[in-house]
């Protein structure tokens, strides 16, 4: 993302207040209760310099998950993404703490982790992501080369160079938190604990126990052609599983979605789904397919929890299992959504794991297959002359409430308080 500054921010009386493409009066009708509320207007989901105001507004100051621990499980264990247009790695350091660090060269710019040995129909290709396990990072255009910390420990050739001093030289290092072993990065060095925001989350997913649960590979889908935002409302709300998912989600209909009340100071948004039986599965046969998770109540395995901590994170959970997708905008009408399993540890050695995934995976298939058309289709809508500033059904109460979220921090943006 390139941002121009001076077409966005202004300064008054030293407070920098940025400009917002749409007034926020318009704004605010999104973020009434739901029996009020209507659609963001559409610039919200396809105007460039929209997109620019709300990163700076939300990505910019937010906790924003990047993905799972368990992803790193071993010392020198990396994977590389990209938030906001900035090359990350996360990486477990001989510690074993999880560190995010940029991924940019402090030479001359090289995305370090990027390979540079590409066939010839790949030369002018964006780098792609990449993952492994190392005992140092070396840049493959002149070889310099970070610790797991990112600290440059080699930096061939530079004895004639005045004044360089590599041990003054790292790689610049995010704020992290870890919550549940998901792994959350703030670009805003200001920004307040994310943990202490997710008590009453945490409350409601405590039988899951979110935290001893290991992830499955996930799987990335790059360019995805919506904006994040229809991403996340899909996810959420429960209107459209009796309609669109006809048949397949009969078991959690939508006349059993509550939401749980919007929450100020909270750092999630979420709800239930009260399904017609326990142990229910979005899969086919309606059933899971793993055995449940044994700290559940027989209340738990009736529903099907979503949870959302804005702005990236996204969750499921079912009696056997949890899933999660990670959403990160790479621009205003495309974004890289990645997604995977979360299983209890006993339920990754079943001997026939394997068959069960697979049949998991293709069941969440059934799924994105009428979801993700739908949401490309709804891009299109969007972009439309005629783009709806459409009312909701209180099945989608949580959508007034992530409206409440954005336009929250769209407003201390335009006040200079973000
Ligand atoms: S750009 Fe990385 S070593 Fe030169
Ligand atoms: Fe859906």
């Amino acid at each position: 993302m390139v941002r121009d500054e001076r077409a966005t921010m202004t300064q008054v009386e030293g407070v920098e207040r940025a400009r917002c493409p749409v007034p926020l009066e318009e704004l605010e009708r999104s973020a009434k209760p739901f029996n009020e509320a209507v659609v963001l207007p559409r610039a919200c989901y396809t105007d460039p310099e929209f997109f620019e105001f709300e990163a700076s507004a939300v990505w910019e100051h937010e906790w924003i998950c990047v993905g799972c621990a368990g992803m790193v499980p071993n010392v020198g264990d990396f994977y590389t993404i990209t938030v906001l247009n900035e090359p990350l790695i996360v990486v477990r350091n001989k510690e074993r703490d999880v560190k995010v660090v940029s991924g940019v060269c402090r030479h001359r710019g090289m995305v370090i982790c990027a390979p540079a040995d590409r066939p010839e129909e790949e030369w002018t290709a964006p780098p792609p992501e990449t993952s492994g396990n190392c005992s140092t990072f070396r840049c493959p255009y002149h070889w310099w080369t970070y610790d797991l910390d990112g600290l440059l420990v080699g930096a061939p050739a530079m004895d004639r160079t005045t004044d360089f001093d590599r041990s003054q030289i790292r790689l610049p290092e995010l704020r992290t938190e870890l919550w549940n072993g998901f792994v959350f990065v703030n670009l805003d060095a200001a920004a307040a604990p994310l943990a202490p925001r997710l008590g009453s989350l945490e409350r409601f997913l405590e039988n899951y126990r979110l935290e001893g649960m290991q992830t499955v590979e996930p799987y990335t889908v790059p360019d995805v052609p919506f904006n994040w935002k229809i991403m996340v409302e899909n996810f959420m709300e429960g209107y459209h599983p009796s309609r669109l998912h006809k048949g397949i989600h009969d078991w959690a209909p939508s006349e059993g979605i509550s939401y749980a009340p919007y929450a100020e100071d909270g750092a999630a948004l979420y709800g239930f789904m009260e399904a017609v039986h326990p142990d229910g599965g979005f899969n086919p046969t309606a059933k899971a397919l793993f055995p449940p998770i044994l700290t559940l109540t027989d209340a738990e395995r009736r529903r099907v929890p979503f949870v959302y901590v804005p702005p990236s994170l996204l969750i499921g959970l079912q009696s056997d299992s949890a899933f999660w997708f990670v959403v990160l905008p790479t621009g205003p009408e495309t974004h890289t959504l990645s997604m995977a399993y979360l299983f209890p540890p006993s339920t990754l050695e079943l001997p026939d794991f394997g068959d069960r995934l697979h049949a998991a995976i293709a069941g969440v298939g059934l799924f994105n297959n009428q979801d993700l058309p739908t949401n490309t289709a709804i891009q299109k809508g969007m972009r439309s002359r005629f783009a709806p500033r459409g009312r909701y059904s209180w099945q989608e109460e949580v959508l007034s409430q992530f409206n409440r979220w954005l336009v929250t921090r769209y407003r201390r943006a335009v006040d200079g308080l973000a």
